[in-house]
């Protein structure tokens, strides 16, 4: 018998197997105890002397080889189509989908507030939230008494006490007027810092955005016209709006501006304390003093500024009661926007 015709045909008996019974079959027909293997071992005896050695160890070469051959086998089968069955693979089951993320509530009130100034020709500036005292005190006319001075009220650096974590955005006034010509337009967004004890309407940390115009002949009834036109984008064409004096250091007149309720719509109820109104956000002429300290000629220009916590028209229009929702990455909360 030809050791390598058998082995040729062991070869082609193989490669046509695709399942485990088969290559059963194929290891029966050679290693089993009829099989082609044990027949030529069986031979051996009757062989010459002389050859039987060497035609014992080809007969055993062979049946390493073929041993091999299917343990070989074996693997590939196990690898393909069995392996569903072992582990309970259920290709049609549904897979595990990634979830989107989306944009923060308050990321998207920026966008929105900022694109409607966009809109009326504003031009959107950011400013740093390490600030220089002057930036955010002297620069806007506040007083070394002022209370917002206070290392109570101001999270000054360690060992570089000329320098704060600006407690409103509205030192980028200074900054933007330093650098610039009148006429300008600016809307300022960004975080920032106060030393409060946190509980549902204070946090740290907390956005603003600040808004001013600079020019020739710039009079009260434009803020008035221009924050009329944001109040009503954001919080609906029907609300009113108020404007309540107020004193701030930067400005001269002041006030603070409220919206109707939007809830009661001006009826009063839990939400505006029974009012009827709500506070949006602080504004006013800009003060002669502010222009004095970036080099402005305070008989030539005029302009306002105001600026409002951009959390707090979150929770207005959302109708949100308590201001950490927004920074605790819960996703129950978070998905609703
Ligand atoms: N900076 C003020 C604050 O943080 C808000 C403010 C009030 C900004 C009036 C202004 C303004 O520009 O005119 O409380």
């Amino acid at each position: 018998m030809d050791i390598n015709l058998i082995q040729t045909q062991i070869e082609s008996d193989l490669s046509a197997v695709t399942t485990a019974v088969a290559l059963e079959e194929v290891r029966v027909k050679y290693l089993g105890r009829k099989g082609l293997l044990a027949e030529l071992t069986g031979a051996i005896p009757g062989l010459p002397v002389e050859q039987r050695g060497a035609f014992g160890k080809e007969v055993n070469a062979l049946k390493n080889k073929l041993l091999n051959l299917i343990a070989e086998k074996e693997k590939v089968l196990k690898n393909s189509g069995s392996v569903l069955k072992k582990e309970n693979l259920d290709l049609g089951m549904p897979g595990i989908a990634q979830e989107l993320g989306s944009i923060h509530p308050i990321t998207q009130i920026i966008d929105e507030i900022c694109a409607i100034f966009t809109r009326m020709g504003f031009s959107i500036v950011r400013g740093p939230e390490i600030e220089t005292e002057y930036n955010n005190f002297t620069g806007l006319n506040i007083p070394l008494e002022h209370p917002s001075r206070d290392a109570f009220d101001t999270f000054y650096l360690k060992n570089y006490s000329k320098f704060l974590l600006r407690s409103h955005t509205s030192p980028v006034q200074v900054r933007a007027m330093k650098a610039h010509k009148p006429p300008l337009a600016i809307v300022v967004p960004g975080r920032v810092y106060r030393p409060d004890a946190v509980d549902a309407s204070h946090l740290f940390m907390f956005h603003q955005i600040e808004g001013f115009l600079v020019d020739e002949n710039i009079k009260f009834s434009d803020l008035k016209g221009i924050l009329e036109l944001f109040a009503k984008s954001v919080f609906g064409q029907e609300i009113k709006m108020r404007f309540r004096p107020h004193f701030f250091p930067f400005t001269e007149p002041s006030a603070e501006v409220d919206i109707s309720c939007i809830i009661c719509k001006g009826k009063g109820c839990s939400v505006c304390g029974r009012k009827g109104w709500l506070e949006i956000l602080g504004a006013g002429m800009i003060h002669p003093n502010v222009f004095k300290q970036v080099g402005y000629n305070p008989e030539k220009y005029t302009g306002f500024a105001f600026g409002m916590g951009v959390e707090r028209i979150a929770m207005l229009k959302y109708g949100i009661n308590d201001i950490r929702l927004f920074f605790e990455n819960d996703l129950r909360f978070l998905k609703q926007f």
